[in-house]
């Protein structure tokens, strides 16, 4: 049940998340609540903060005594929303967005894989105001070497679905769960995934597209969060917001999410290439597109 907090309390929490974030500090662990503690914790980056909310839930002021005998619930929803403020939020423009997201990336180290033989990042690509936008899975060689999503043989592929649709390569948004090219193009683990895909979630409530693809199960099941086969996953929307993060748009609040198959997996069965096309053909009912004639995705 929603916890209603003191005005004078969430006023208070919110100046200090104001304040920690005119410092640029923006990513805020909430400490695990212990029960019995009337505490409401706010932890910024490596120090803890507690504030003693000295309420009962129905606002009487207690005691300190008697206030470490009640279990205080987590901080309210809108606190929350105010703690995953980013950066990029305060801006509206959202090429500068994009790039605050690339900055805040800097020459990362977050995961292993910064360690285990990449060229350079890869951030993303295309169209920052995309009504589409489509995911992968992670860099390959070819990727890893230009610095682009989906340059190589897959990514030829991909422009030529993209081309099926009627559109162009540019006017979409690419790119990818992990930004790192996994050794030996191997699948990327969960962590990496979990690690890297926060900046993933903001780059898209930037670019606040209508439709996301993901490509393949490892997109898919980071996106939504969710453990399905690809034969569960595909042939539907699903209502899709970016975890953790909110775009800077009050009337952006998330999109829809297709799921197909991931291109390299097209290229070794292109019997699936049909499958495939069914998917994108919902994805332009969707967006109102008419392919043009005689085109497919052969
Ligand atoms: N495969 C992916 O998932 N992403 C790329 O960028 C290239 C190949």
């Amino acid at each position: 049940m929603p916890h209603v907090l003191d005005p004078e309390l969430r006023h208070a929490l919110a100046a200090r998340i104001r304040y920690y974030n005119e410092m640029g500090i923006y990513d805020f662990y909430r400490r695990p609540v212990s029960s019995g503690v009337g505490e409401v914790p706010i932890a910024v980056g490596e120090e803890e903060t507690a504030v003693s909310t000295n309420q009962t839930e129905s606002g009487e002021a207690m005691s300190p005594r008697k206030a470490t005998a009640v279990a205080m619930p987590v901080v309210e929803e809108n606190i929350c929303e105010a703690i995953a403020l980013k950066p990029e939020q305060s801006v509206s423009d959202p090429v500068q967005a994009l790039k605050i997201i690339r900055e805040d990336l800097g020459d990362c180290t977050r995961c292993v894989l910064h360690k285990q033989g990449r060229k350079q990042i890869v951030f993303g690509v295309g169209n920052p105001t995309a009504e589409l936008m489509f995911v992968g899975e992670g860099p390959g060689a070819d990727e890893d070497a230009q610095g682009e999503p989906f340059v190589g043989r897959a990514g030829q592929l991909l422009n030529n679905m993209i081309k099926a649709m009627g559109i162009e390569r540019e006017q979409v948004y690419i790119a990818n769960i992990v930004k790192c090219r996994p050794p030996g193009n191997r699948t990327p683990e969960r962590e990496e995934c979990a690690t890297c895909s926060p900046f993933l979630m903001r780059q898209i409530a930037v670019v606040k597209p209508k439709v996301v693809v993901a490509l393949g199960a490892v997109a898919a099941k980071t996106l939504l969060a969710m453990n399905a086969s690809m034969m569960q996953l595909r042939g539907r929307f699903y209502d899709f917001r970016p975890a953790g993060v909110r775009s800077n748009d009050p009337n952006w609040d998330g999109c829809k999410l297709a799921v197909t198959y991931h291109p390299a997996f097209l290229l070794r069965d292109p019997r699936q290439k049909g499958e495939a096309w069914k998917d994108l053909q919902m994805v332009m009912k969707e967006l109102g597109m008419k392919p043009p004639v005689g085109k497919n995705a052969q």
